[in-house]
């Protein structure tokens, strides 16, 4: 008898594990592959959609579907993200991004903890903050524009 239950339970115990590893394996597949835009100040999703007649470049929907901005590794994005950095975020955040009247957005001590990963910081770009800290979705940039203003960002951390 109690070799009997004991390669019941075995048996239930290997048919069940598979199973219920194989759901795990799934739903984490499905979370860590659609990145969650959220705004920084109520932590709700938001939707992130292109401006009317704007191409959604390869590295935009790479960074949709996954989360991972390519133009990190890529020197020539980083110096276009450099000029548009210069143009639209300096005058706050200062050239090194150490913060002037807008905070720092190097050295890993931010307001809205979401600002150290890319979606976070791309959610808060498009989406805006509080204050002086407003949506540049309803601005002259892209998302393409966002995504190498991001890599020239992480650039300037990974010199400190
Ligand atoms: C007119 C001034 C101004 C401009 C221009 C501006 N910002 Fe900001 N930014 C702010 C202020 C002020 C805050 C703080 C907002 C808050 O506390 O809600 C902020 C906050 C942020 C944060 C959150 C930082 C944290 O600590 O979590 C990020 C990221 C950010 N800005 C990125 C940018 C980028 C990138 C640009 C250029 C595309 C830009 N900002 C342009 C003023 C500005």
């Amino acid at each position: 008898m109690r070799c009997y239950v004991e390669r019941f339970s075995s048996m239930l115990i290997k048919a069940v594990i598979p199973v219920a590893l194989a759901a795990t394996a799934h739903v984490g597949v499905v979370a860590a592959d659609k990145p969650v835009f959220k705004h920084p100040i109520d932590g709700a999703p938001i939707e992130v959609p292109l401006k009317p007649g704007e191409a959604e470049t390869p590295a935009v929907k790479e960074f949709k579907q996954t989360g991972t901005n390519v133009y990190r590794d890529n020197a020539a994005a980083v110096q276009g993200g450099k000029a548009l950095y210069e143009q639209w975020c300096q005058t706050c955040h200062n050239a090194d991004a150490s913060g002037k009247m807008g905070p720092p957005l190097v050295g890993g001590q931010y307001i809205y903890p979401q600002t150290a990963t890319d979606v976070g910081m791309f959610s808060i770009i498009y989406a805006g903050a509080s204050g002086a800290m407003q949506p540049f979705s309803k601005r002259d940039v892209t998302q393409d524009d966002m995504l190498k203003i991001i890599a020239y960002i992480r650039s300037l951390d990974r010199k400190k």
